[in-house]
Parts: C-alpha cells; sequence; structure tokens
C-alpha cells in the first residue's frame, strides 16, 4: 500500500457521467453474471433482467442452449416479455402485433408481412446477447463484436473452485435488495473484514475478522478467504450444520469460507456445505438491485426436513448490516464536506480496486 493512500473522490460515487462510463467500459463490455442455467432448464423458460437502462430475455432452446436478447420487437420495438421470469413455450410473442420468434431468436410469424415487397423474415431477427455457462451461472455480454471468451475473464478460477461442483447446486432461497448506494461501494465492502468485529458481531464470533488471507487484485477478480473458528461448521446463525459438507470439498476447504469479487456484478461465496451468490445490477449512482441467492446440495434440498433458514437467516442479518452501512457511506461521500479519507494497510484491495476504476475514467 503506497504512503499517502486515499478513498476517491465523491464524484466516482456521485456523478451520472462516471457512473455511465462504468457502465459503458465495464458492464457493456465484460461479461455479466445473470443467474443461474437451472432458472432456464425448461426449453423456453426465461429470466429477465435489467442493466444500462437495458431489459435483456435470457432464456433456453431445445437443446438447452442459454440464448440472451434484446426484449425489443424488430417489428416496432416493444417489449417482448414484462414478467420477470416465467416461460415462452415453444415460441415468443410480440403482444402488440404478434410477430412471433423461435427460441434462438429467429422470426417465425409476421402477420401481413407477407404483403410487403421484399420483406425476408430472416433478416428480422431478435437482436442477441452473447451467454455463455460457467458451472451452472449464466454469463452475458453487450459487446457489439464477438467478445474475448468467458473462460478469460475467469482466469484461473474454474479451476480453483472446481471442488465446489458449483453446477450440481440448486437454488434454496433468494432475496432482492434495493440497496442506495453505488454498486463499487458494495464490492469493496465484500472485500474487507475490518468492519467485521463493529459490524457484524455475529459473523466475528464465527470467523475471526483477521483470520483472512487475500490473493492480491488479478485484472478480473479480487476476493480471499476466512477462517472459521474452532468448533464452528459453517456460517449459520449458531454455527452448526444442519447439512452435510458438499460431496467434493476436503480437507482446508471445509473449514473455510471463501469470498471472490468477480468484476464486474458477481460475489460470490463458498461455505463447506452451501454457496451464496450476489449479483449487482446498477440503477443510478446512488442505487444498486441486489439479487442473493443460496444454493444447496440437492442431496440435501431433497430431505424431507431441509431447511436453508439458517444459512439465509445469517446472510440476511449480516447483508442487511452490510447494506446499511454502504447506504451511509453513499450518504457521507455525497455531503459537500467529504473528502477522501486514508486507508489503512488492511484495506490494499480496495485501493487496488480503485486504481483499476480510475484507469476506466482515464480510458
Ligand atoms: S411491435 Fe411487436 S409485433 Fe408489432
Ligand atoms: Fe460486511
Amino acid at each position: 500500500m503506497p504512503r499517502g493512500a486515499t478513498t476517491l473522490p465523491a464524484p466516482f460515487y456521485t456523478d451520472v457521467l462516471y457512473f455511465r462510463r462504468e457502465m459503458e467500459t465495464l458492464f457493456a463490455r465484460m461479461w455479466i453474471c445473470a443467474g443461474r442455467v437451472e432458472q432456464v432448464i425448461e426449453p423456453g423458460q426465461f429470466i429477465v433482467r435489467e442493466v444500462l437502462g437495458e431489459s435483456l430475455v435470457i432464456t433456453s432452446n431445445s437443446a438447452g442452449q442459454v440464448n440472451a436478447f434484446y426484449n425489443v420487437c424488430r417489428h416496432r420495438g416493444t417489449r417482448l416479455c414484462t414478467e420477470a421470469e416465467g416461460s415462452f413455450g415453444r415460441s415468443i410473442q410480440c403482444p402488440y402485433h404478434a410477430w412471433t420468434y423461435d427460441l434462438n431468436g429467429l422470426l417465425i410469424g409476421a402477420p401481413h408481412m407477407e404483403e410487403v415487397p421484399h420483406f425476408d423474415k430472416t433478416d428480422y431477427p431478435l437482436h442477441r446477447v452473447h451467454a455463455d455457462v460457467w458451472d451452472g451461472h449464466i454469463f452475458i455480454n453487450l459487446s457489439r463484436d464477438a467478445p474475448p471468451p468467458l473462460r478469460g475473464q475467469l482466469a484461473d478460477l474454474p479451476s480453483k473452485f472446481a471442488s465446489w461442483r458449483m453446477d450440481t447446486l440448486r437454488l434454496g432461497h433468494r432475496i432482492v435488495y434495493d440497496v442506495k448506494a453505488n454498486w463499487k461501494l458494495i464490492i469493496q465492502n465484500y472485500n474487507e473484514c475490518l468492519h467485521c468485529p463493529n459490524l457484524h458481531p455475529a459473523l466475528n464470533k464465527l470467523s475471526h475478522y483477521l483470520s483472512g488471507e487475500n490473493d492480491p487484485l488479478q485484472p478480473t477478480y479480487m476476493g480471499g478467504r476466512m477462517d472459521l473458528r474452532p468448533g464452528v461448521d459453517t456460517l449459520t446463525m449458531d454455527g452448526k450444520c444442519s447439512r452435510g459438507v458438499l460431496p467434493g470439498l476436503s480437507g482446508e476447504d471445509v473449514r473455510r469460507v471463501y469470498y471472490y469479487a468477480i468484476f464486474p456484478n458477481m460475489l460470490l461465496s463458498l461455505h463447506p456445505d452451501y454457496m451464496m451468490v450476489h449479483t449487482l445490477w446498477p440503477i443510478a449512482p446512488d442505487r444498486t438491485l441486489n439479487i442473493c441467492e443460496w444454493h444447496f446440495h440437492p442431496t440435501e434440498l431433497a430431505r424431507p426436513d431441509f431447511s436453508p433458514d439458517d444459512a439465509v437467516e445469517f446472510w440476511d442479518l449480516t447483508n442487511k448490516q452490510d447494506w446499511h452501512v454502504c447506504e451511509l457511506s453513499q450518504a457521507g461521500i455525497s455531503s459537500r464536506a467529504y473528502t477522501p479519507g486514508p486507508y489503512s494497510n488492511r484495506e490494499d484491495l480496495l485501493y487496488a480496486f480503485d486504481r483499476m476504476i480510475v484507469g476506466v475514467h482515464q480510458g
């Protein structure tokens, strides 16, 4: 950490021009985590996500391939789909004049257009968004041209986390938080535990805030791990675990929790017996939608006495403490009195993240 390192000036968190530049440079060009394959496992099942003011539809075709499209009809531009999730059946039909697309986005029906000379349905497929999958996580990319492969962005994470067999895990619970804070404050909050003894006494009881070790900042992710205290099985309200450890795990991995922020919008928290995923959906400089999901092994989910509540209750409490303090940060940074403050040596990842963000704005 260089001497004199400070936090960023206020406009990084408050100015709409900074916000737009980050959206265009990071969210429109990088792969962003959009959901789980299980949400579109049946052909025609869909989810809708919003980012950069765009509405995007993610669905799958009869071969199980995940496709993503702009939620824009090729006739007169109408939103095709107004539900957050659901099923199209075998085709996607616009509610206005019934132009109909197959699950690959090809136009297959356009009433009365046969009367129009030279009209060719193949000229009007849905506008496609790139989509790919890592271990059950769907990623989308809004680049106009072919983006670099998702694998490149994920770097060594697929091998690092292969033992969790994330593709086998299934949703146990979801909470959507509307956080009145800049998306970067949420990432920064996630990547330091300096605040843990003060803000999260329950977490600190289970996992000592200084037990952690971080990887150095990588170009596309940052993260590290924290150890569970002796006698603690996992992060639940009482530190006990009502579930089995995930079958692929062994050794120190069953005594740790891994926290990785995968830029720009995924927070991946891997516990011995469950996975928690946050995806961040910035709406404005001071507002971020935060979808939080808890995923478990299907064997556990199938048990008659299965309950995700112990994990959900623990993290919902901790999440709310975090979002509250992020909102307080946003409010203070927005004050005319705010000036950048000095970082401690334990905030080195945050400083490195800030440098990356500064780079975005310097082009
Ligand atoms: S706008 Fe979609 S069919 Fe006319
Ligand atoms: Fe926290």
